[in-house]
């Protein structure tokens, strides 16, 4: 990780950079920056003379683009479910593996059991994984505690492991996740795990800013549309954005959901129909991609992303990195399957994890995603030669590094 500590840099010898706002710069590149933002980005001859002084990195001759951002994880778990995955190539199926006390409840009690060093190094391990990949900004959420102490505990873990890693992390509870295994068997016992998700998690999670934002998993075996209603809006009442993992596994109504509350996004969206997509584009809702998950499960059915984009959506793109659905770290190998199984071009797919991402996030595209004056210093540089080939090269990693420059995250 290169985390360059000057107040004015000059990142140089680019042979190209890919702004995403605008044509691209080829020949003698450099990027100017000054306390964390960009000041000038183009031509060596072209440089303001105030980068005199300024610390100097040379990045090789190769290709620049922003960081990437992720805007959907679930990086806050200590045990791969490679055995449960071993069933499910048997035949077994999520569903059915959950039903079975396995999946996410398999991931809460291992986190459960972990000591908060090791649930913090796990975590490191993974936001590290990502950045070696060419990601700055990592949307983080928890989802494997499911009691007040346990998210409390993942949610601390990332921001840690956050700082360490040299990452931005958005921090979601994601507490609505699944009903933990001592409150299944009753309506009264579902009933109390609602309550405290709404009573407790989220509005203390909100109060030490541990999260930004709310999601909530509205499925069969999961929570239905008036559970995820009720918990979005105590969500809501705390001062949490929102986001619904919606329509994976089936048409669930999370989608729809999710433009009637106005989230930030509705994610996964492998079952959404047109009337959905009317609907999140009627309230500004960005449809987040997770072709990982659909490739992992060997799921049939493919997120209509070409009639979102067809329609205008905002469209993101993002690893859902987790250890039961989606153990995938590489957006490179994601942005491969969007443009080989959603119908998405290689400049589709990279602008849905820059700029798309950033909008999902809430984040101001002018400063996140792009290269432009004033845009944050974060930046992955490639060995390739143009953007395209990121898709192209399916399954390497062919991140050089993600360079980030004091100040990029204020
Ligand atoms: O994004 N769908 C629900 N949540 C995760 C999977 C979590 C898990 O299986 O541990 C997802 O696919
Ligand atoms: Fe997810």
């Amino acid at each position: 990780m290169t985390d360059l500590d000057a107040s004015t840099v000059v990142i140089e010898n680019l042979r190209r950079v890919a702004t995403l706002c605008g044509d691209a710069l080829e020949g003698d590149v450099v990027l100017g920056i000054r306390n964390g933002r960009v000041r000038f980005a183009g031509l060596r001859g072209s440089l303001p003379r105030e980068f005199g002084a300024a610390l100097r990195h040379d990045a090789g001759g190769r290709l620049l683009t922003p960081a990437l951002i992720d805007c959907h994880t679930h990086p806050a778990f200590v045990h791969a479910r490679a055995e449960e995955w071993r069933m499910k190539l048997a035949g077994v199926s999520y569903e059915e593996i959950a039903s079975r006390g396995g999946g996410i409840l398999s991931s809460a009690a291992h986190v459960r059991g972990a000591g908060n060093d090791q649930l913090a190094e796990a975590t490191l391990r993974h936001l590290r994984a990502l950045r070696a990949h060419g990601v700055a900004v990592v949307e983080c959420k928890s989802g494997y505690g499911l009691s007040l102490e346990h998210e409390l505990r993942q949610l601390r873990a990332i921001a840690w492991a956050a700082e360490q890693a040299g990452v931005k992390a958005v921090g979601t509870c994601l507490a609505a996740h699944a009903l933990p295994a001592e409150r299944r068997g009753s309506p009264e016992l579902r009933e109390q795990y609602l309550r405290e998700v709404c009573e407790q998690i989220l509005p203390q999670a909100a109060a030490a800013r541990l999260a930004l934002r709310a999601d909530v998993f509205c499925e069969r075996g999961a929570f239905s549309v008036e559970e995820a209603r009720r918990v979005a809006q105590a969500a809501r009442a705390c001062g949490l954005a929102l986001t619904v993992h919606a329509d994976q596994l089936s048409h669930s109504g999370g989608a729809r959901l999710a433009a009637e509350l106005g989230a930030q996004s509705a994610d996964h969206l492998e079952y959404a129909d047109d009337a959905d997509i009317a609907a999140m584009k009627a309230a500004g809702t960005a449809a987040v991609l997770l072709p990982g998950s659909t490739f992992f499960l060997r799921q049939e059915r493919w997120a209509p992303a070409r009639r979102m984009l067809d329609a205008g959506l905002k469209v993101a793109l993002s690893t859902d990195f987790n250890p039961g659905s989606s153990p995938v770290c590489n957006p490179a190998f994601i942005m491969h399957l969007a443009v080989t199984r959603l119908g998405m071009t290689a400049e589709e797919s990279l602008h849905a994890f820059t700029g798309g991402a950033a909008a999902a996030l809430g984040l101001d595209g002018q400063e996140w995603g792009c290269i432009r004056a004033g845009s944050r210093a974060a930046f992955a540089i490639w060995d390739v030669e143009h953007e395209q080939e990121l898709p192209y090269y399916v399954g390497s990693n062919l991140c050089a590094g993600v360079i980030t420059c004091r100040g990029w995250q204020d």
